[in-house]
């Protein structure tokens, strides 16, 4: 098993102007920052804004030589395990996320995602129902814990934590999986390399 401390990105689906999700998100990143089993980063889609996807190619075939492509596949490929924070937009998780999802294949591959779904009465759990469907091919590694928190918009208190409690129980759960399978699958990606290497040089 891996002992190199896992690079754990919080990747936020929502760029829109007044968005929810920035308070989830920093709850989310600053909670695992008391871990010390792990290295997190906040990662803001706004940060990374990307061309609407119409590559010729699919990314499992060639990487777009757009700038803003390469930059974000860089960034990605930094991580060893991701949490998902998206928003539920009528029954889905957002464009702006599905598209920086499909823009990559490899930085993807073999690594673990967990989700922290928000929104209205539903708490976010048809986007993240939506998700699940679809990371399973760019070949992440689910886990079975969610954090779903409904009615954002009175869900935390002025002091950025959420007013349910129950909520950092199920996030330090939910951290707990995606580091143990950041570990499992860090030897599985290292073995793998090891094996490219000594197939090269044969
Ligand atoms: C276009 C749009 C569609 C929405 N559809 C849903 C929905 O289907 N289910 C739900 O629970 N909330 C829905 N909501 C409420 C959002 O989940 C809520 O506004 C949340 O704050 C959005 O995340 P954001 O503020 O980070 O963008 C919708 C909001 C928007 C803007």
């Amino acid at each position: 098993m891996s002992t190199r401390t896992p690079r754990i990105q919080v990747i936020l689906g929502s760029t829109r102007e007044g968005r929810a999700g920035e308070q989830v998100a920093r709850w989310v990143a600053d909670l695992a920052a008391q871990r010390s089993d792990v290295d997190i980063e906040l990662v803001d889609l706004r940060d990374f804004p990307l061309p609407f996807f119409d590559s010729p190619t699919s990314p499992k075939r060639a990487l777009s030589d757009d700038p803003r492509v390469q930059a974000w596949a860089a960034k990605v490929a930094e991580a060893d395990g991701y949490i998902f924070v998206t928003p539920e937009y009528n029954y889905g998780y957002p464009a702006v996320l599905k598209n920086a999802l499909d823009h990559l294949y490899y930085q993807w591959n073999d690594k673990p995602v967990g989700f922290v779904g928000y929104g209205g009465i539903a708490g976010g759990i048809r986007a993240v129902q939506q998700l699940r469907q679809v990371v399973v091919e760019l070949g992440l590694v689910q886990v079975r814990t969610q954090v779903l928190i409904p009615k954002v918009f009175a869900a935390f208190g002025n002091d950025g934590q959420p007013v349910d409690g129950m909520h950092a129980k199920t996030a330090s759960a939910l951290l707990d999986e995606v580091t143990d399978w950041a570990h499992i699958l860090l030897t599985k990606r290292d073995a793998a390399s090891v094996q490219e290497l000594a197939t090269a040089s044969a």
